[in-house]
């Protein structure tokens, strides 16, 4: 017996999957059965297409506004079933309460801008030609989906899901299978909402599943948030199907820069928190630290001081700051850098699982001493682990730290305002922060990757237009 709804909501309504298989979820504390949760395969995809392409063309003829109004009464949904959507994360992949809680209220508020910006969709004019006047027009896809991840499972839902019904689309969902149960009950606060049914559908499974969606050939955009590999396989099943649009949110190993001059204890509390927050798993996390030589000894003594503060434990615990990896895969997986990492350089502090608090804890760990070429310098690990250099001079501090792959997010730390802005344009990254770390964002900005870390933008006020093509219409006047 599921402890918690784990089916399909399709049409409007939740069902199991045609073939009635299901897959195991289990707590990543305990590793108590979950749910079992439906997994969806072609047939079901199927009928999600056929029930989103019958509900979208009146869905897109109705007016902006009543489209707008729904977005807010979903808004309100979100806020009155707080405590309900910030426990289902919690329990499902051990997001810490407090996290989980800033999540929903950020998705509540994400979607009150994006019921404004429905409303705002504009195209342009030209009165070049003296006969003419010409005009472009916005219109949605038609059918869309989204496949998320589960480290921000509620957060990220509206990211895509928002902006995409609020511009006429229907969107068809998959959740991540580590934490697909915020997903469904969204779905169900959609219907609740007023939503027609087919508009909003939410699918559950693993990569297979993704990918009946990114190659499915009446779906005819994409986006998604993850990993670079599974994002390589997604534009693949584009190309090779219907080339549908697509939108890549993938990882990052982002560089955080300090120099002597800048407020140390400040930037020393920040890195702690951007590496650490959401036990490491976050795409924008700080993981490469570089700190100017002359300052190193005093930054490395402050670094240690904000990392002791953490508290490891309960994720349902307000005083917890780091909770469990995701799962035990994600842990072990970790577990494989610290022993690269002891191999290769030294742990300032940390360095080993926090197996005494649990099977699947993880000590939030710094290593120095580290060869730029290490694996804990380069991949994207996902775990509260940061590899921390030294670097001499700017130009030093920049090209250590664009020489990656990756652009999602970049810091640099200065009280030198001019230096500060230079680097700030040096460095490679779609996000970066001065004297400020991620995970700060702000949703009314665009936010999405340089280099491999992604294709096209998230929120920001463009994301609704995101989520249509532009027809572009000549109009003669005089002949
Ligand atoms: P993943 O990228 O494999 O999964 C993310 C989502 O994509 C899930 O919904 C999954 O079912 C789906 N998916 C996976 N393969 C697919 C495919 N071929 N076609 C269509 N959909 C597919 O990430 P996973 O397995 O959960 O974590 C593995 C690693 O990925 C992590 O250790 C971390 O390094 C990275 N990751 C990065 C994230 C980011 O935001 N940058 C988020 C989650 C994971
Ligand atoms: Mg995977």
């Amino acid at each position: 017996m599921s402890l918690y709804e784990g089916r399909l909501f399709i049409n409007g309504e939740l069902k199991t999957a045609k073939s009635g298989e299901t897959f195991p979820l289990h707590s990543p504390v305990d590793g108590r059965l979950l749910a079992n949760v439906s997994r969806a395969a072609q047939e079901d995809v199927d009928a999600a297409v056929e029930a989103a392409e019958k509900a979208q063309p009146a869905w897109a003829a109705t007016p902006a506004k009543e489209r707008a109004r729904k977005l807010r009464k979903f808004a309100d949904l979100i806020e009155r079933n707080k405590a309900k959507l910030a426990n289902l994360d919690t329990v499902a992949m051990g997001k810490p309460l407090t996290g989980a809680l800033a999540d929903v209220d950020e998705a509540r508020d994400f979607t009150y801008f994006m019921a404004g910006l429905t409303e705002s969709g504009v195209g342009q004019t030209s009165l070049n030609s003296p006969e003419h006047v010409n005009i472009t027009l916005r219109e949605p896809f038609g059918v869309v989906a989204s496949i998320i991840p589960w480290n921000f499972p509620t957060n990220i839902w509206t990211h895509d899901v928002c902006p995409a019904i609020g511009a006429g689309n229907a969107m068809i969902l998959k959740g991540s299978e580590k934490a697909p149960l915020s997903s469904i009950f969204l779905g169900q606060l959609c219907h609740e909402a007023g939503f027609p049914p087919g508009i909003v559908q939410i699918v559950n499974g693993a990569g297979d599943t993704g990918a009946l969606l990114s190659s499915h050939m009446r779906i005819r955009k994409i986006s998604f948030t993850g990993s670079t590999n599974a994002g390589k396989s997604i534009m693949s099943a584009a190309a090779k199907s219907n080339i549908k649009d697509v939108s890549l949110e993938l990882g990052g190993k982002s560089p955080l820069v300090v120099f002597a001059d800048a407020d140390l204890e400040h930037a020393a509390r920040l890195a702690a928190f951007s590496f650490t927050f959401n036990s490491g798993q976050v795409c924008t996390a700080s993981t490469r630290l570089y700190i100017e030589k002359s300052a190193a000894d005093e930054f490395k003594k402050l670094l240690i001081h904000a990392v002791k503060k953490f508290n490891l434990g309960d994720p349902s615990n307000k005083d917890t700051d780091l909770g469990p990896q995701v799962d035990k895969v994600q842990s072990q997986k970790v577990r494989k850098f610290l022993d690269i990492g002891r191999k290769d350089g030294k742990a300032l502090i940390g360095g080993e699982a926090a197996t005494n608090v649990g099977p699947n804890y993880i000590n939030p760990t710094v290593f120095t001493d580290l060869g730029d070429d290490s694996d804990v310098s380069r991949l994207e690990i996902f775990g509260p682990v940061l590899a921390l250099h030294e670097f001499d001079g700017e130009q030093d501090a920049i090209t250590k730290a664009n020489d990656t792959n990756y652009g999602l997010y970049a810091t640099v730390f200065s009280n030198n305002v001019a230096r500060a802005l230079r680097v700030a344009r040096a460095l490679q990254a779609g996000t970066v922060g001065v004297n400020v770390a991620s995970p700060y964002g702000a949703y009314e900005l665009p936010f999405g990757g340089y280099k491999a870390s992604g294709i096209g933008r998230q929120k920001g006020n463009k994301a609704v237009e995101h989520w249509t093509q532009e027809k572009t219409v000549y109009l003669q006047h005089e002949w």
